[in-house]
């Protein structure tokens, strides 16, 4: 993955890309398959839209893969999600690491098994100055806990209420030096954002596709792209000002 030259990092390609990954439980459904498949299928997807992004010229992509909320799932679902996760380490970031992908984890570890735990730190810290694209993957991430704790690291510290503006709030977030997202594109056909990003949203363009994620490949992601190159941003003001 080599960075994007001038020519590709213009306005009308998203800096940063954020995704709901929605739809492997369908996909399995459809085939009749358990829906851990679905999960499978999703995870082996994994390597080729990043790369598809970064040839692109997106610089950061975040992708949405265990909320908060999905610890409700039956036990099964979870720990095969979990079993995913590692092998994703195991297999993905080794990958992504040679072609100078930068690798980061939103969300909270106390949860986690402390082996997992562990390699996540571990794949952080490996490709920490690596200059390609930046991918971050939010598992057991949820954006009203994210700006609650943000609240709370405020307190505690003792920050006065008049000094609270977006910067200090922006740097206690999982995301802190991380810019916005641009686009956000949810798959599997539903219209909404569930606890992603809720702050960093604010401005994010929302690109819904009713594709599966399973089957979201490189074509998706143009089509993506070109959605995203068509809007015109205005960020509150008025177009030309
Ligand atoms: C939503 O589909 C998807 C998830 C809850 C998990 C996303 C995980 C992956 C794509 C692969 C795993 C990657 C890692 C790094 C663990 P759904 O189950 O809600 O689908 P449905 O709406 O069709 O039921």
């Amino acid at each position: 993955m080599t960075p994007p030259n001038n020519e590709q990092e213009s306005a009308s390609t998203p800096r940063h890309v954020a995704i709901v990954m929605d739809g492997n439980g369908r996909w399995a459904r459809e085939r009749e398959l358990p829906r851990e498949q679905g999960h499978q299928h999703g995870r082996i997807k994994l390597h080729d839209v990043v790369r598809a992004f970064s040839e692109r010229g997106v610089r950061f992509l975040t992708l949405y893969a265990f909320s908060t909320e999905n610890w409700r799932r039956p036990s099964e679902e979870v720990q095969g999600l979990m079993t995913l996760a590692a092998e994703a380490i195991k297999q993905d970031a080794p990958r992504l690491h040679q072609e100078g992908a930068r690798l980061l984890h939103l969300g909270r570890k106390d949860r986690l098994d402390p082996d997992i735990a562990a390699a996540i730190d571990r794949v952080v810290d490996v490709t920490k100055d690596n200059t390609g694209i930046t991918l971050s993957v939010a598992f057991d991430y949820g954006g009203r806990e994210e700006i609650l704790e943000a609240a709370r690291s405020l307190m505690r510290d003792g920050v006065a209420a008049d000094n609270v503006d977006e910067s200090a709030f922006e740097s206690r977030l999982f995301t802190n030096g991380l810019p916005d997202p641009d686009l956000i594109i949810r798959t599997g056909g539903e219209l909404r954002i569930s606890n992603f990003l809720l702050w960093q949203a604010a401005y994010a363009e929302l690109y819904f596709t009713p594709t599966l994620w399973p089957d979201f490949g490189p074509q998706e992601v143009t089509k993506a792209l070109d959605s995203y190159a068509a809007r015109k941003r205005r960020f509150g003001g008025v177009e030309g000002e």
